[in-house]
């Protein structure tokens, strides 16, 4: 990942990224920071990259001439079509799936502003994505742009270790992390929780997702209300059952699976609610089931729905009678096994960024 970031302090960004995490990464040539001071691009003899603002009014505005001279010298070394990121509290707030997906980019152009803003003609010319990092106000854009690099490196192979590197993040899932503990086993008379002794991992794994459950109610409501309980579906073969687990484990921490092979499972049915998720894959090479159709018992009430069918260029059969059941058709993945199973992180985002906008 290179990042070019258009500051008139490229001190700032040099120094903090060039510490700890990050400034092993560099060392390591995994990202790049790169730094564009404006300045050198001001068309004033003084160097001055700000004026007055038309209709008057406290502070000055950031030129458009000497922005976009220096966003064209980044298009330069990235070639046109990368994203240009302009950090500012208007923007959209940073969080996880934005950051995931702002991982999948290989260059990324991010603009400080500083004074009261830019001239918004260069904004409107240049700008792709507009980010803030959180509802207050910065001195400039610098700390913005440093949270970004910081949060999206973190996604970038070969930057965390694999002690570091959690391997899905629990904000992925609108929960807060379940509480963690190491050793002494009692400290000032408070012991480790039992279950995290007993080995147990079916246990264990039920305790955290608990835990992480209450502790978002608590301290933030707001996230769980964007929750949302993923389950995997299939019907047919192995490899569609192995594409519907690891898509359905990308898109959450705890999502569980059913095997719509299973007599039993196809019979018991199964009513979903709103605020859950269905990732149904259709094998179109699988037998057809007595009945015709293993999601005949699937009801849904108003649930999102993707359904994945890894067969190029044609279309599930089951999208119309899924919307009779119940179920809302969020995206249809379709085309070959390999293809589908290759962008699974893709989709992934994909699905999470669709889910953020219902
Ligand atoms: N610049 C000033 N305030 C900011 C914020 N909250 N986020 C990103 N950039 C900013």
């Amino acid at each position: 990942m290179n990042y070019y970031v258009l500051t008139l302090f490229p001190e700032m960004i040099r120094q903090a990224a060039g510490t700890s995490i990050l400034g092993r990464a560099i060392r390591g040539g995994r990202i790049q920071v790169h730094t564009v001071n404006i300045r050198d691009y001001s068309v004033n003899k003084h160097m001055r990259v700000d004026d007055y603002p038309y209709g008057g009014g406290a502070g000055m505005v950031m030129e458009a001439e000497p922005v976009c001279r220096a966003i064209e010298a980044a298009e330069r070394e990235t070639g046109q079509g990368t994203r240009v990121v302009y950090l500012t509290p208007q923007g959209k707030v940073l969080n996880q799936t934005v950051v995931e997906e702002l991982a999948g980019e290989e260059n990324l152009i991010l603009l400080c502003g500083h004074y009261e803003g830019i001239d918004e003609r260069v904004l409107e010319e240049k700008v792709t994505d507009y980010i803030s990092i959180g509802d207050y106000v910065l001195t400039g854009g610098e700390l913005g742009a440093l949270v970004l690099i910081d949060a999206v490196s973190r996604f970038v192979p070969g930057v965390l270790s694999n002690e570091e590197s959690a391997q899905f993040e629990s904000l992925q899932d609108n929960l807060l992390e379940y509480p963690h503990y190491t050793r002494p086993e009692e400290w000032r008379r408070k012991k480790v929780p039992e279950v995290l002794l007993s080995g147990d991992h079916r246990r264990i794994e039920e305790w955290r997702r608990e835990k992480s459950l209450e502790r978002t109610r608590e301290r933030r409501p707001d996230l769980l209300e964007r929750s949302f309980q993923v389950t995997g579906g299939w019907f047919g073969g192995e490899n569609c059952g192995v594409l519907v687990r690891s898509l359905t484990d990308a898109v959450s921490r705890y999502g569980s699976c059913l095997d719509l092979n299973r007599k039993k499972i196809r019979r018991q049915g199964r009513v979903f609610g709103e605020r859950e998720l269905l990732i149904l894959g259709l094998d179109p090479e699988a037998e057809t089931p007595e009945d015709g159709r293993p999601w005949r018992n699937l009801r849904g009430r108003g649930t999102p729905l993707v359904l994945v069918f890894p067969k190029a260029g044609q279309e599930p059969p089951a999208a119309e009678e899924m919307e009779k059941q119940g179920f809302r058709v969020l995206t249809v993945f379709s085309g070959s096994l390999q293809k589908l199973s290759e962008e699974t992180r893709e989709y992934a985002i994909q699905i999470r960024k669709n889910l953020e906008n219902l």
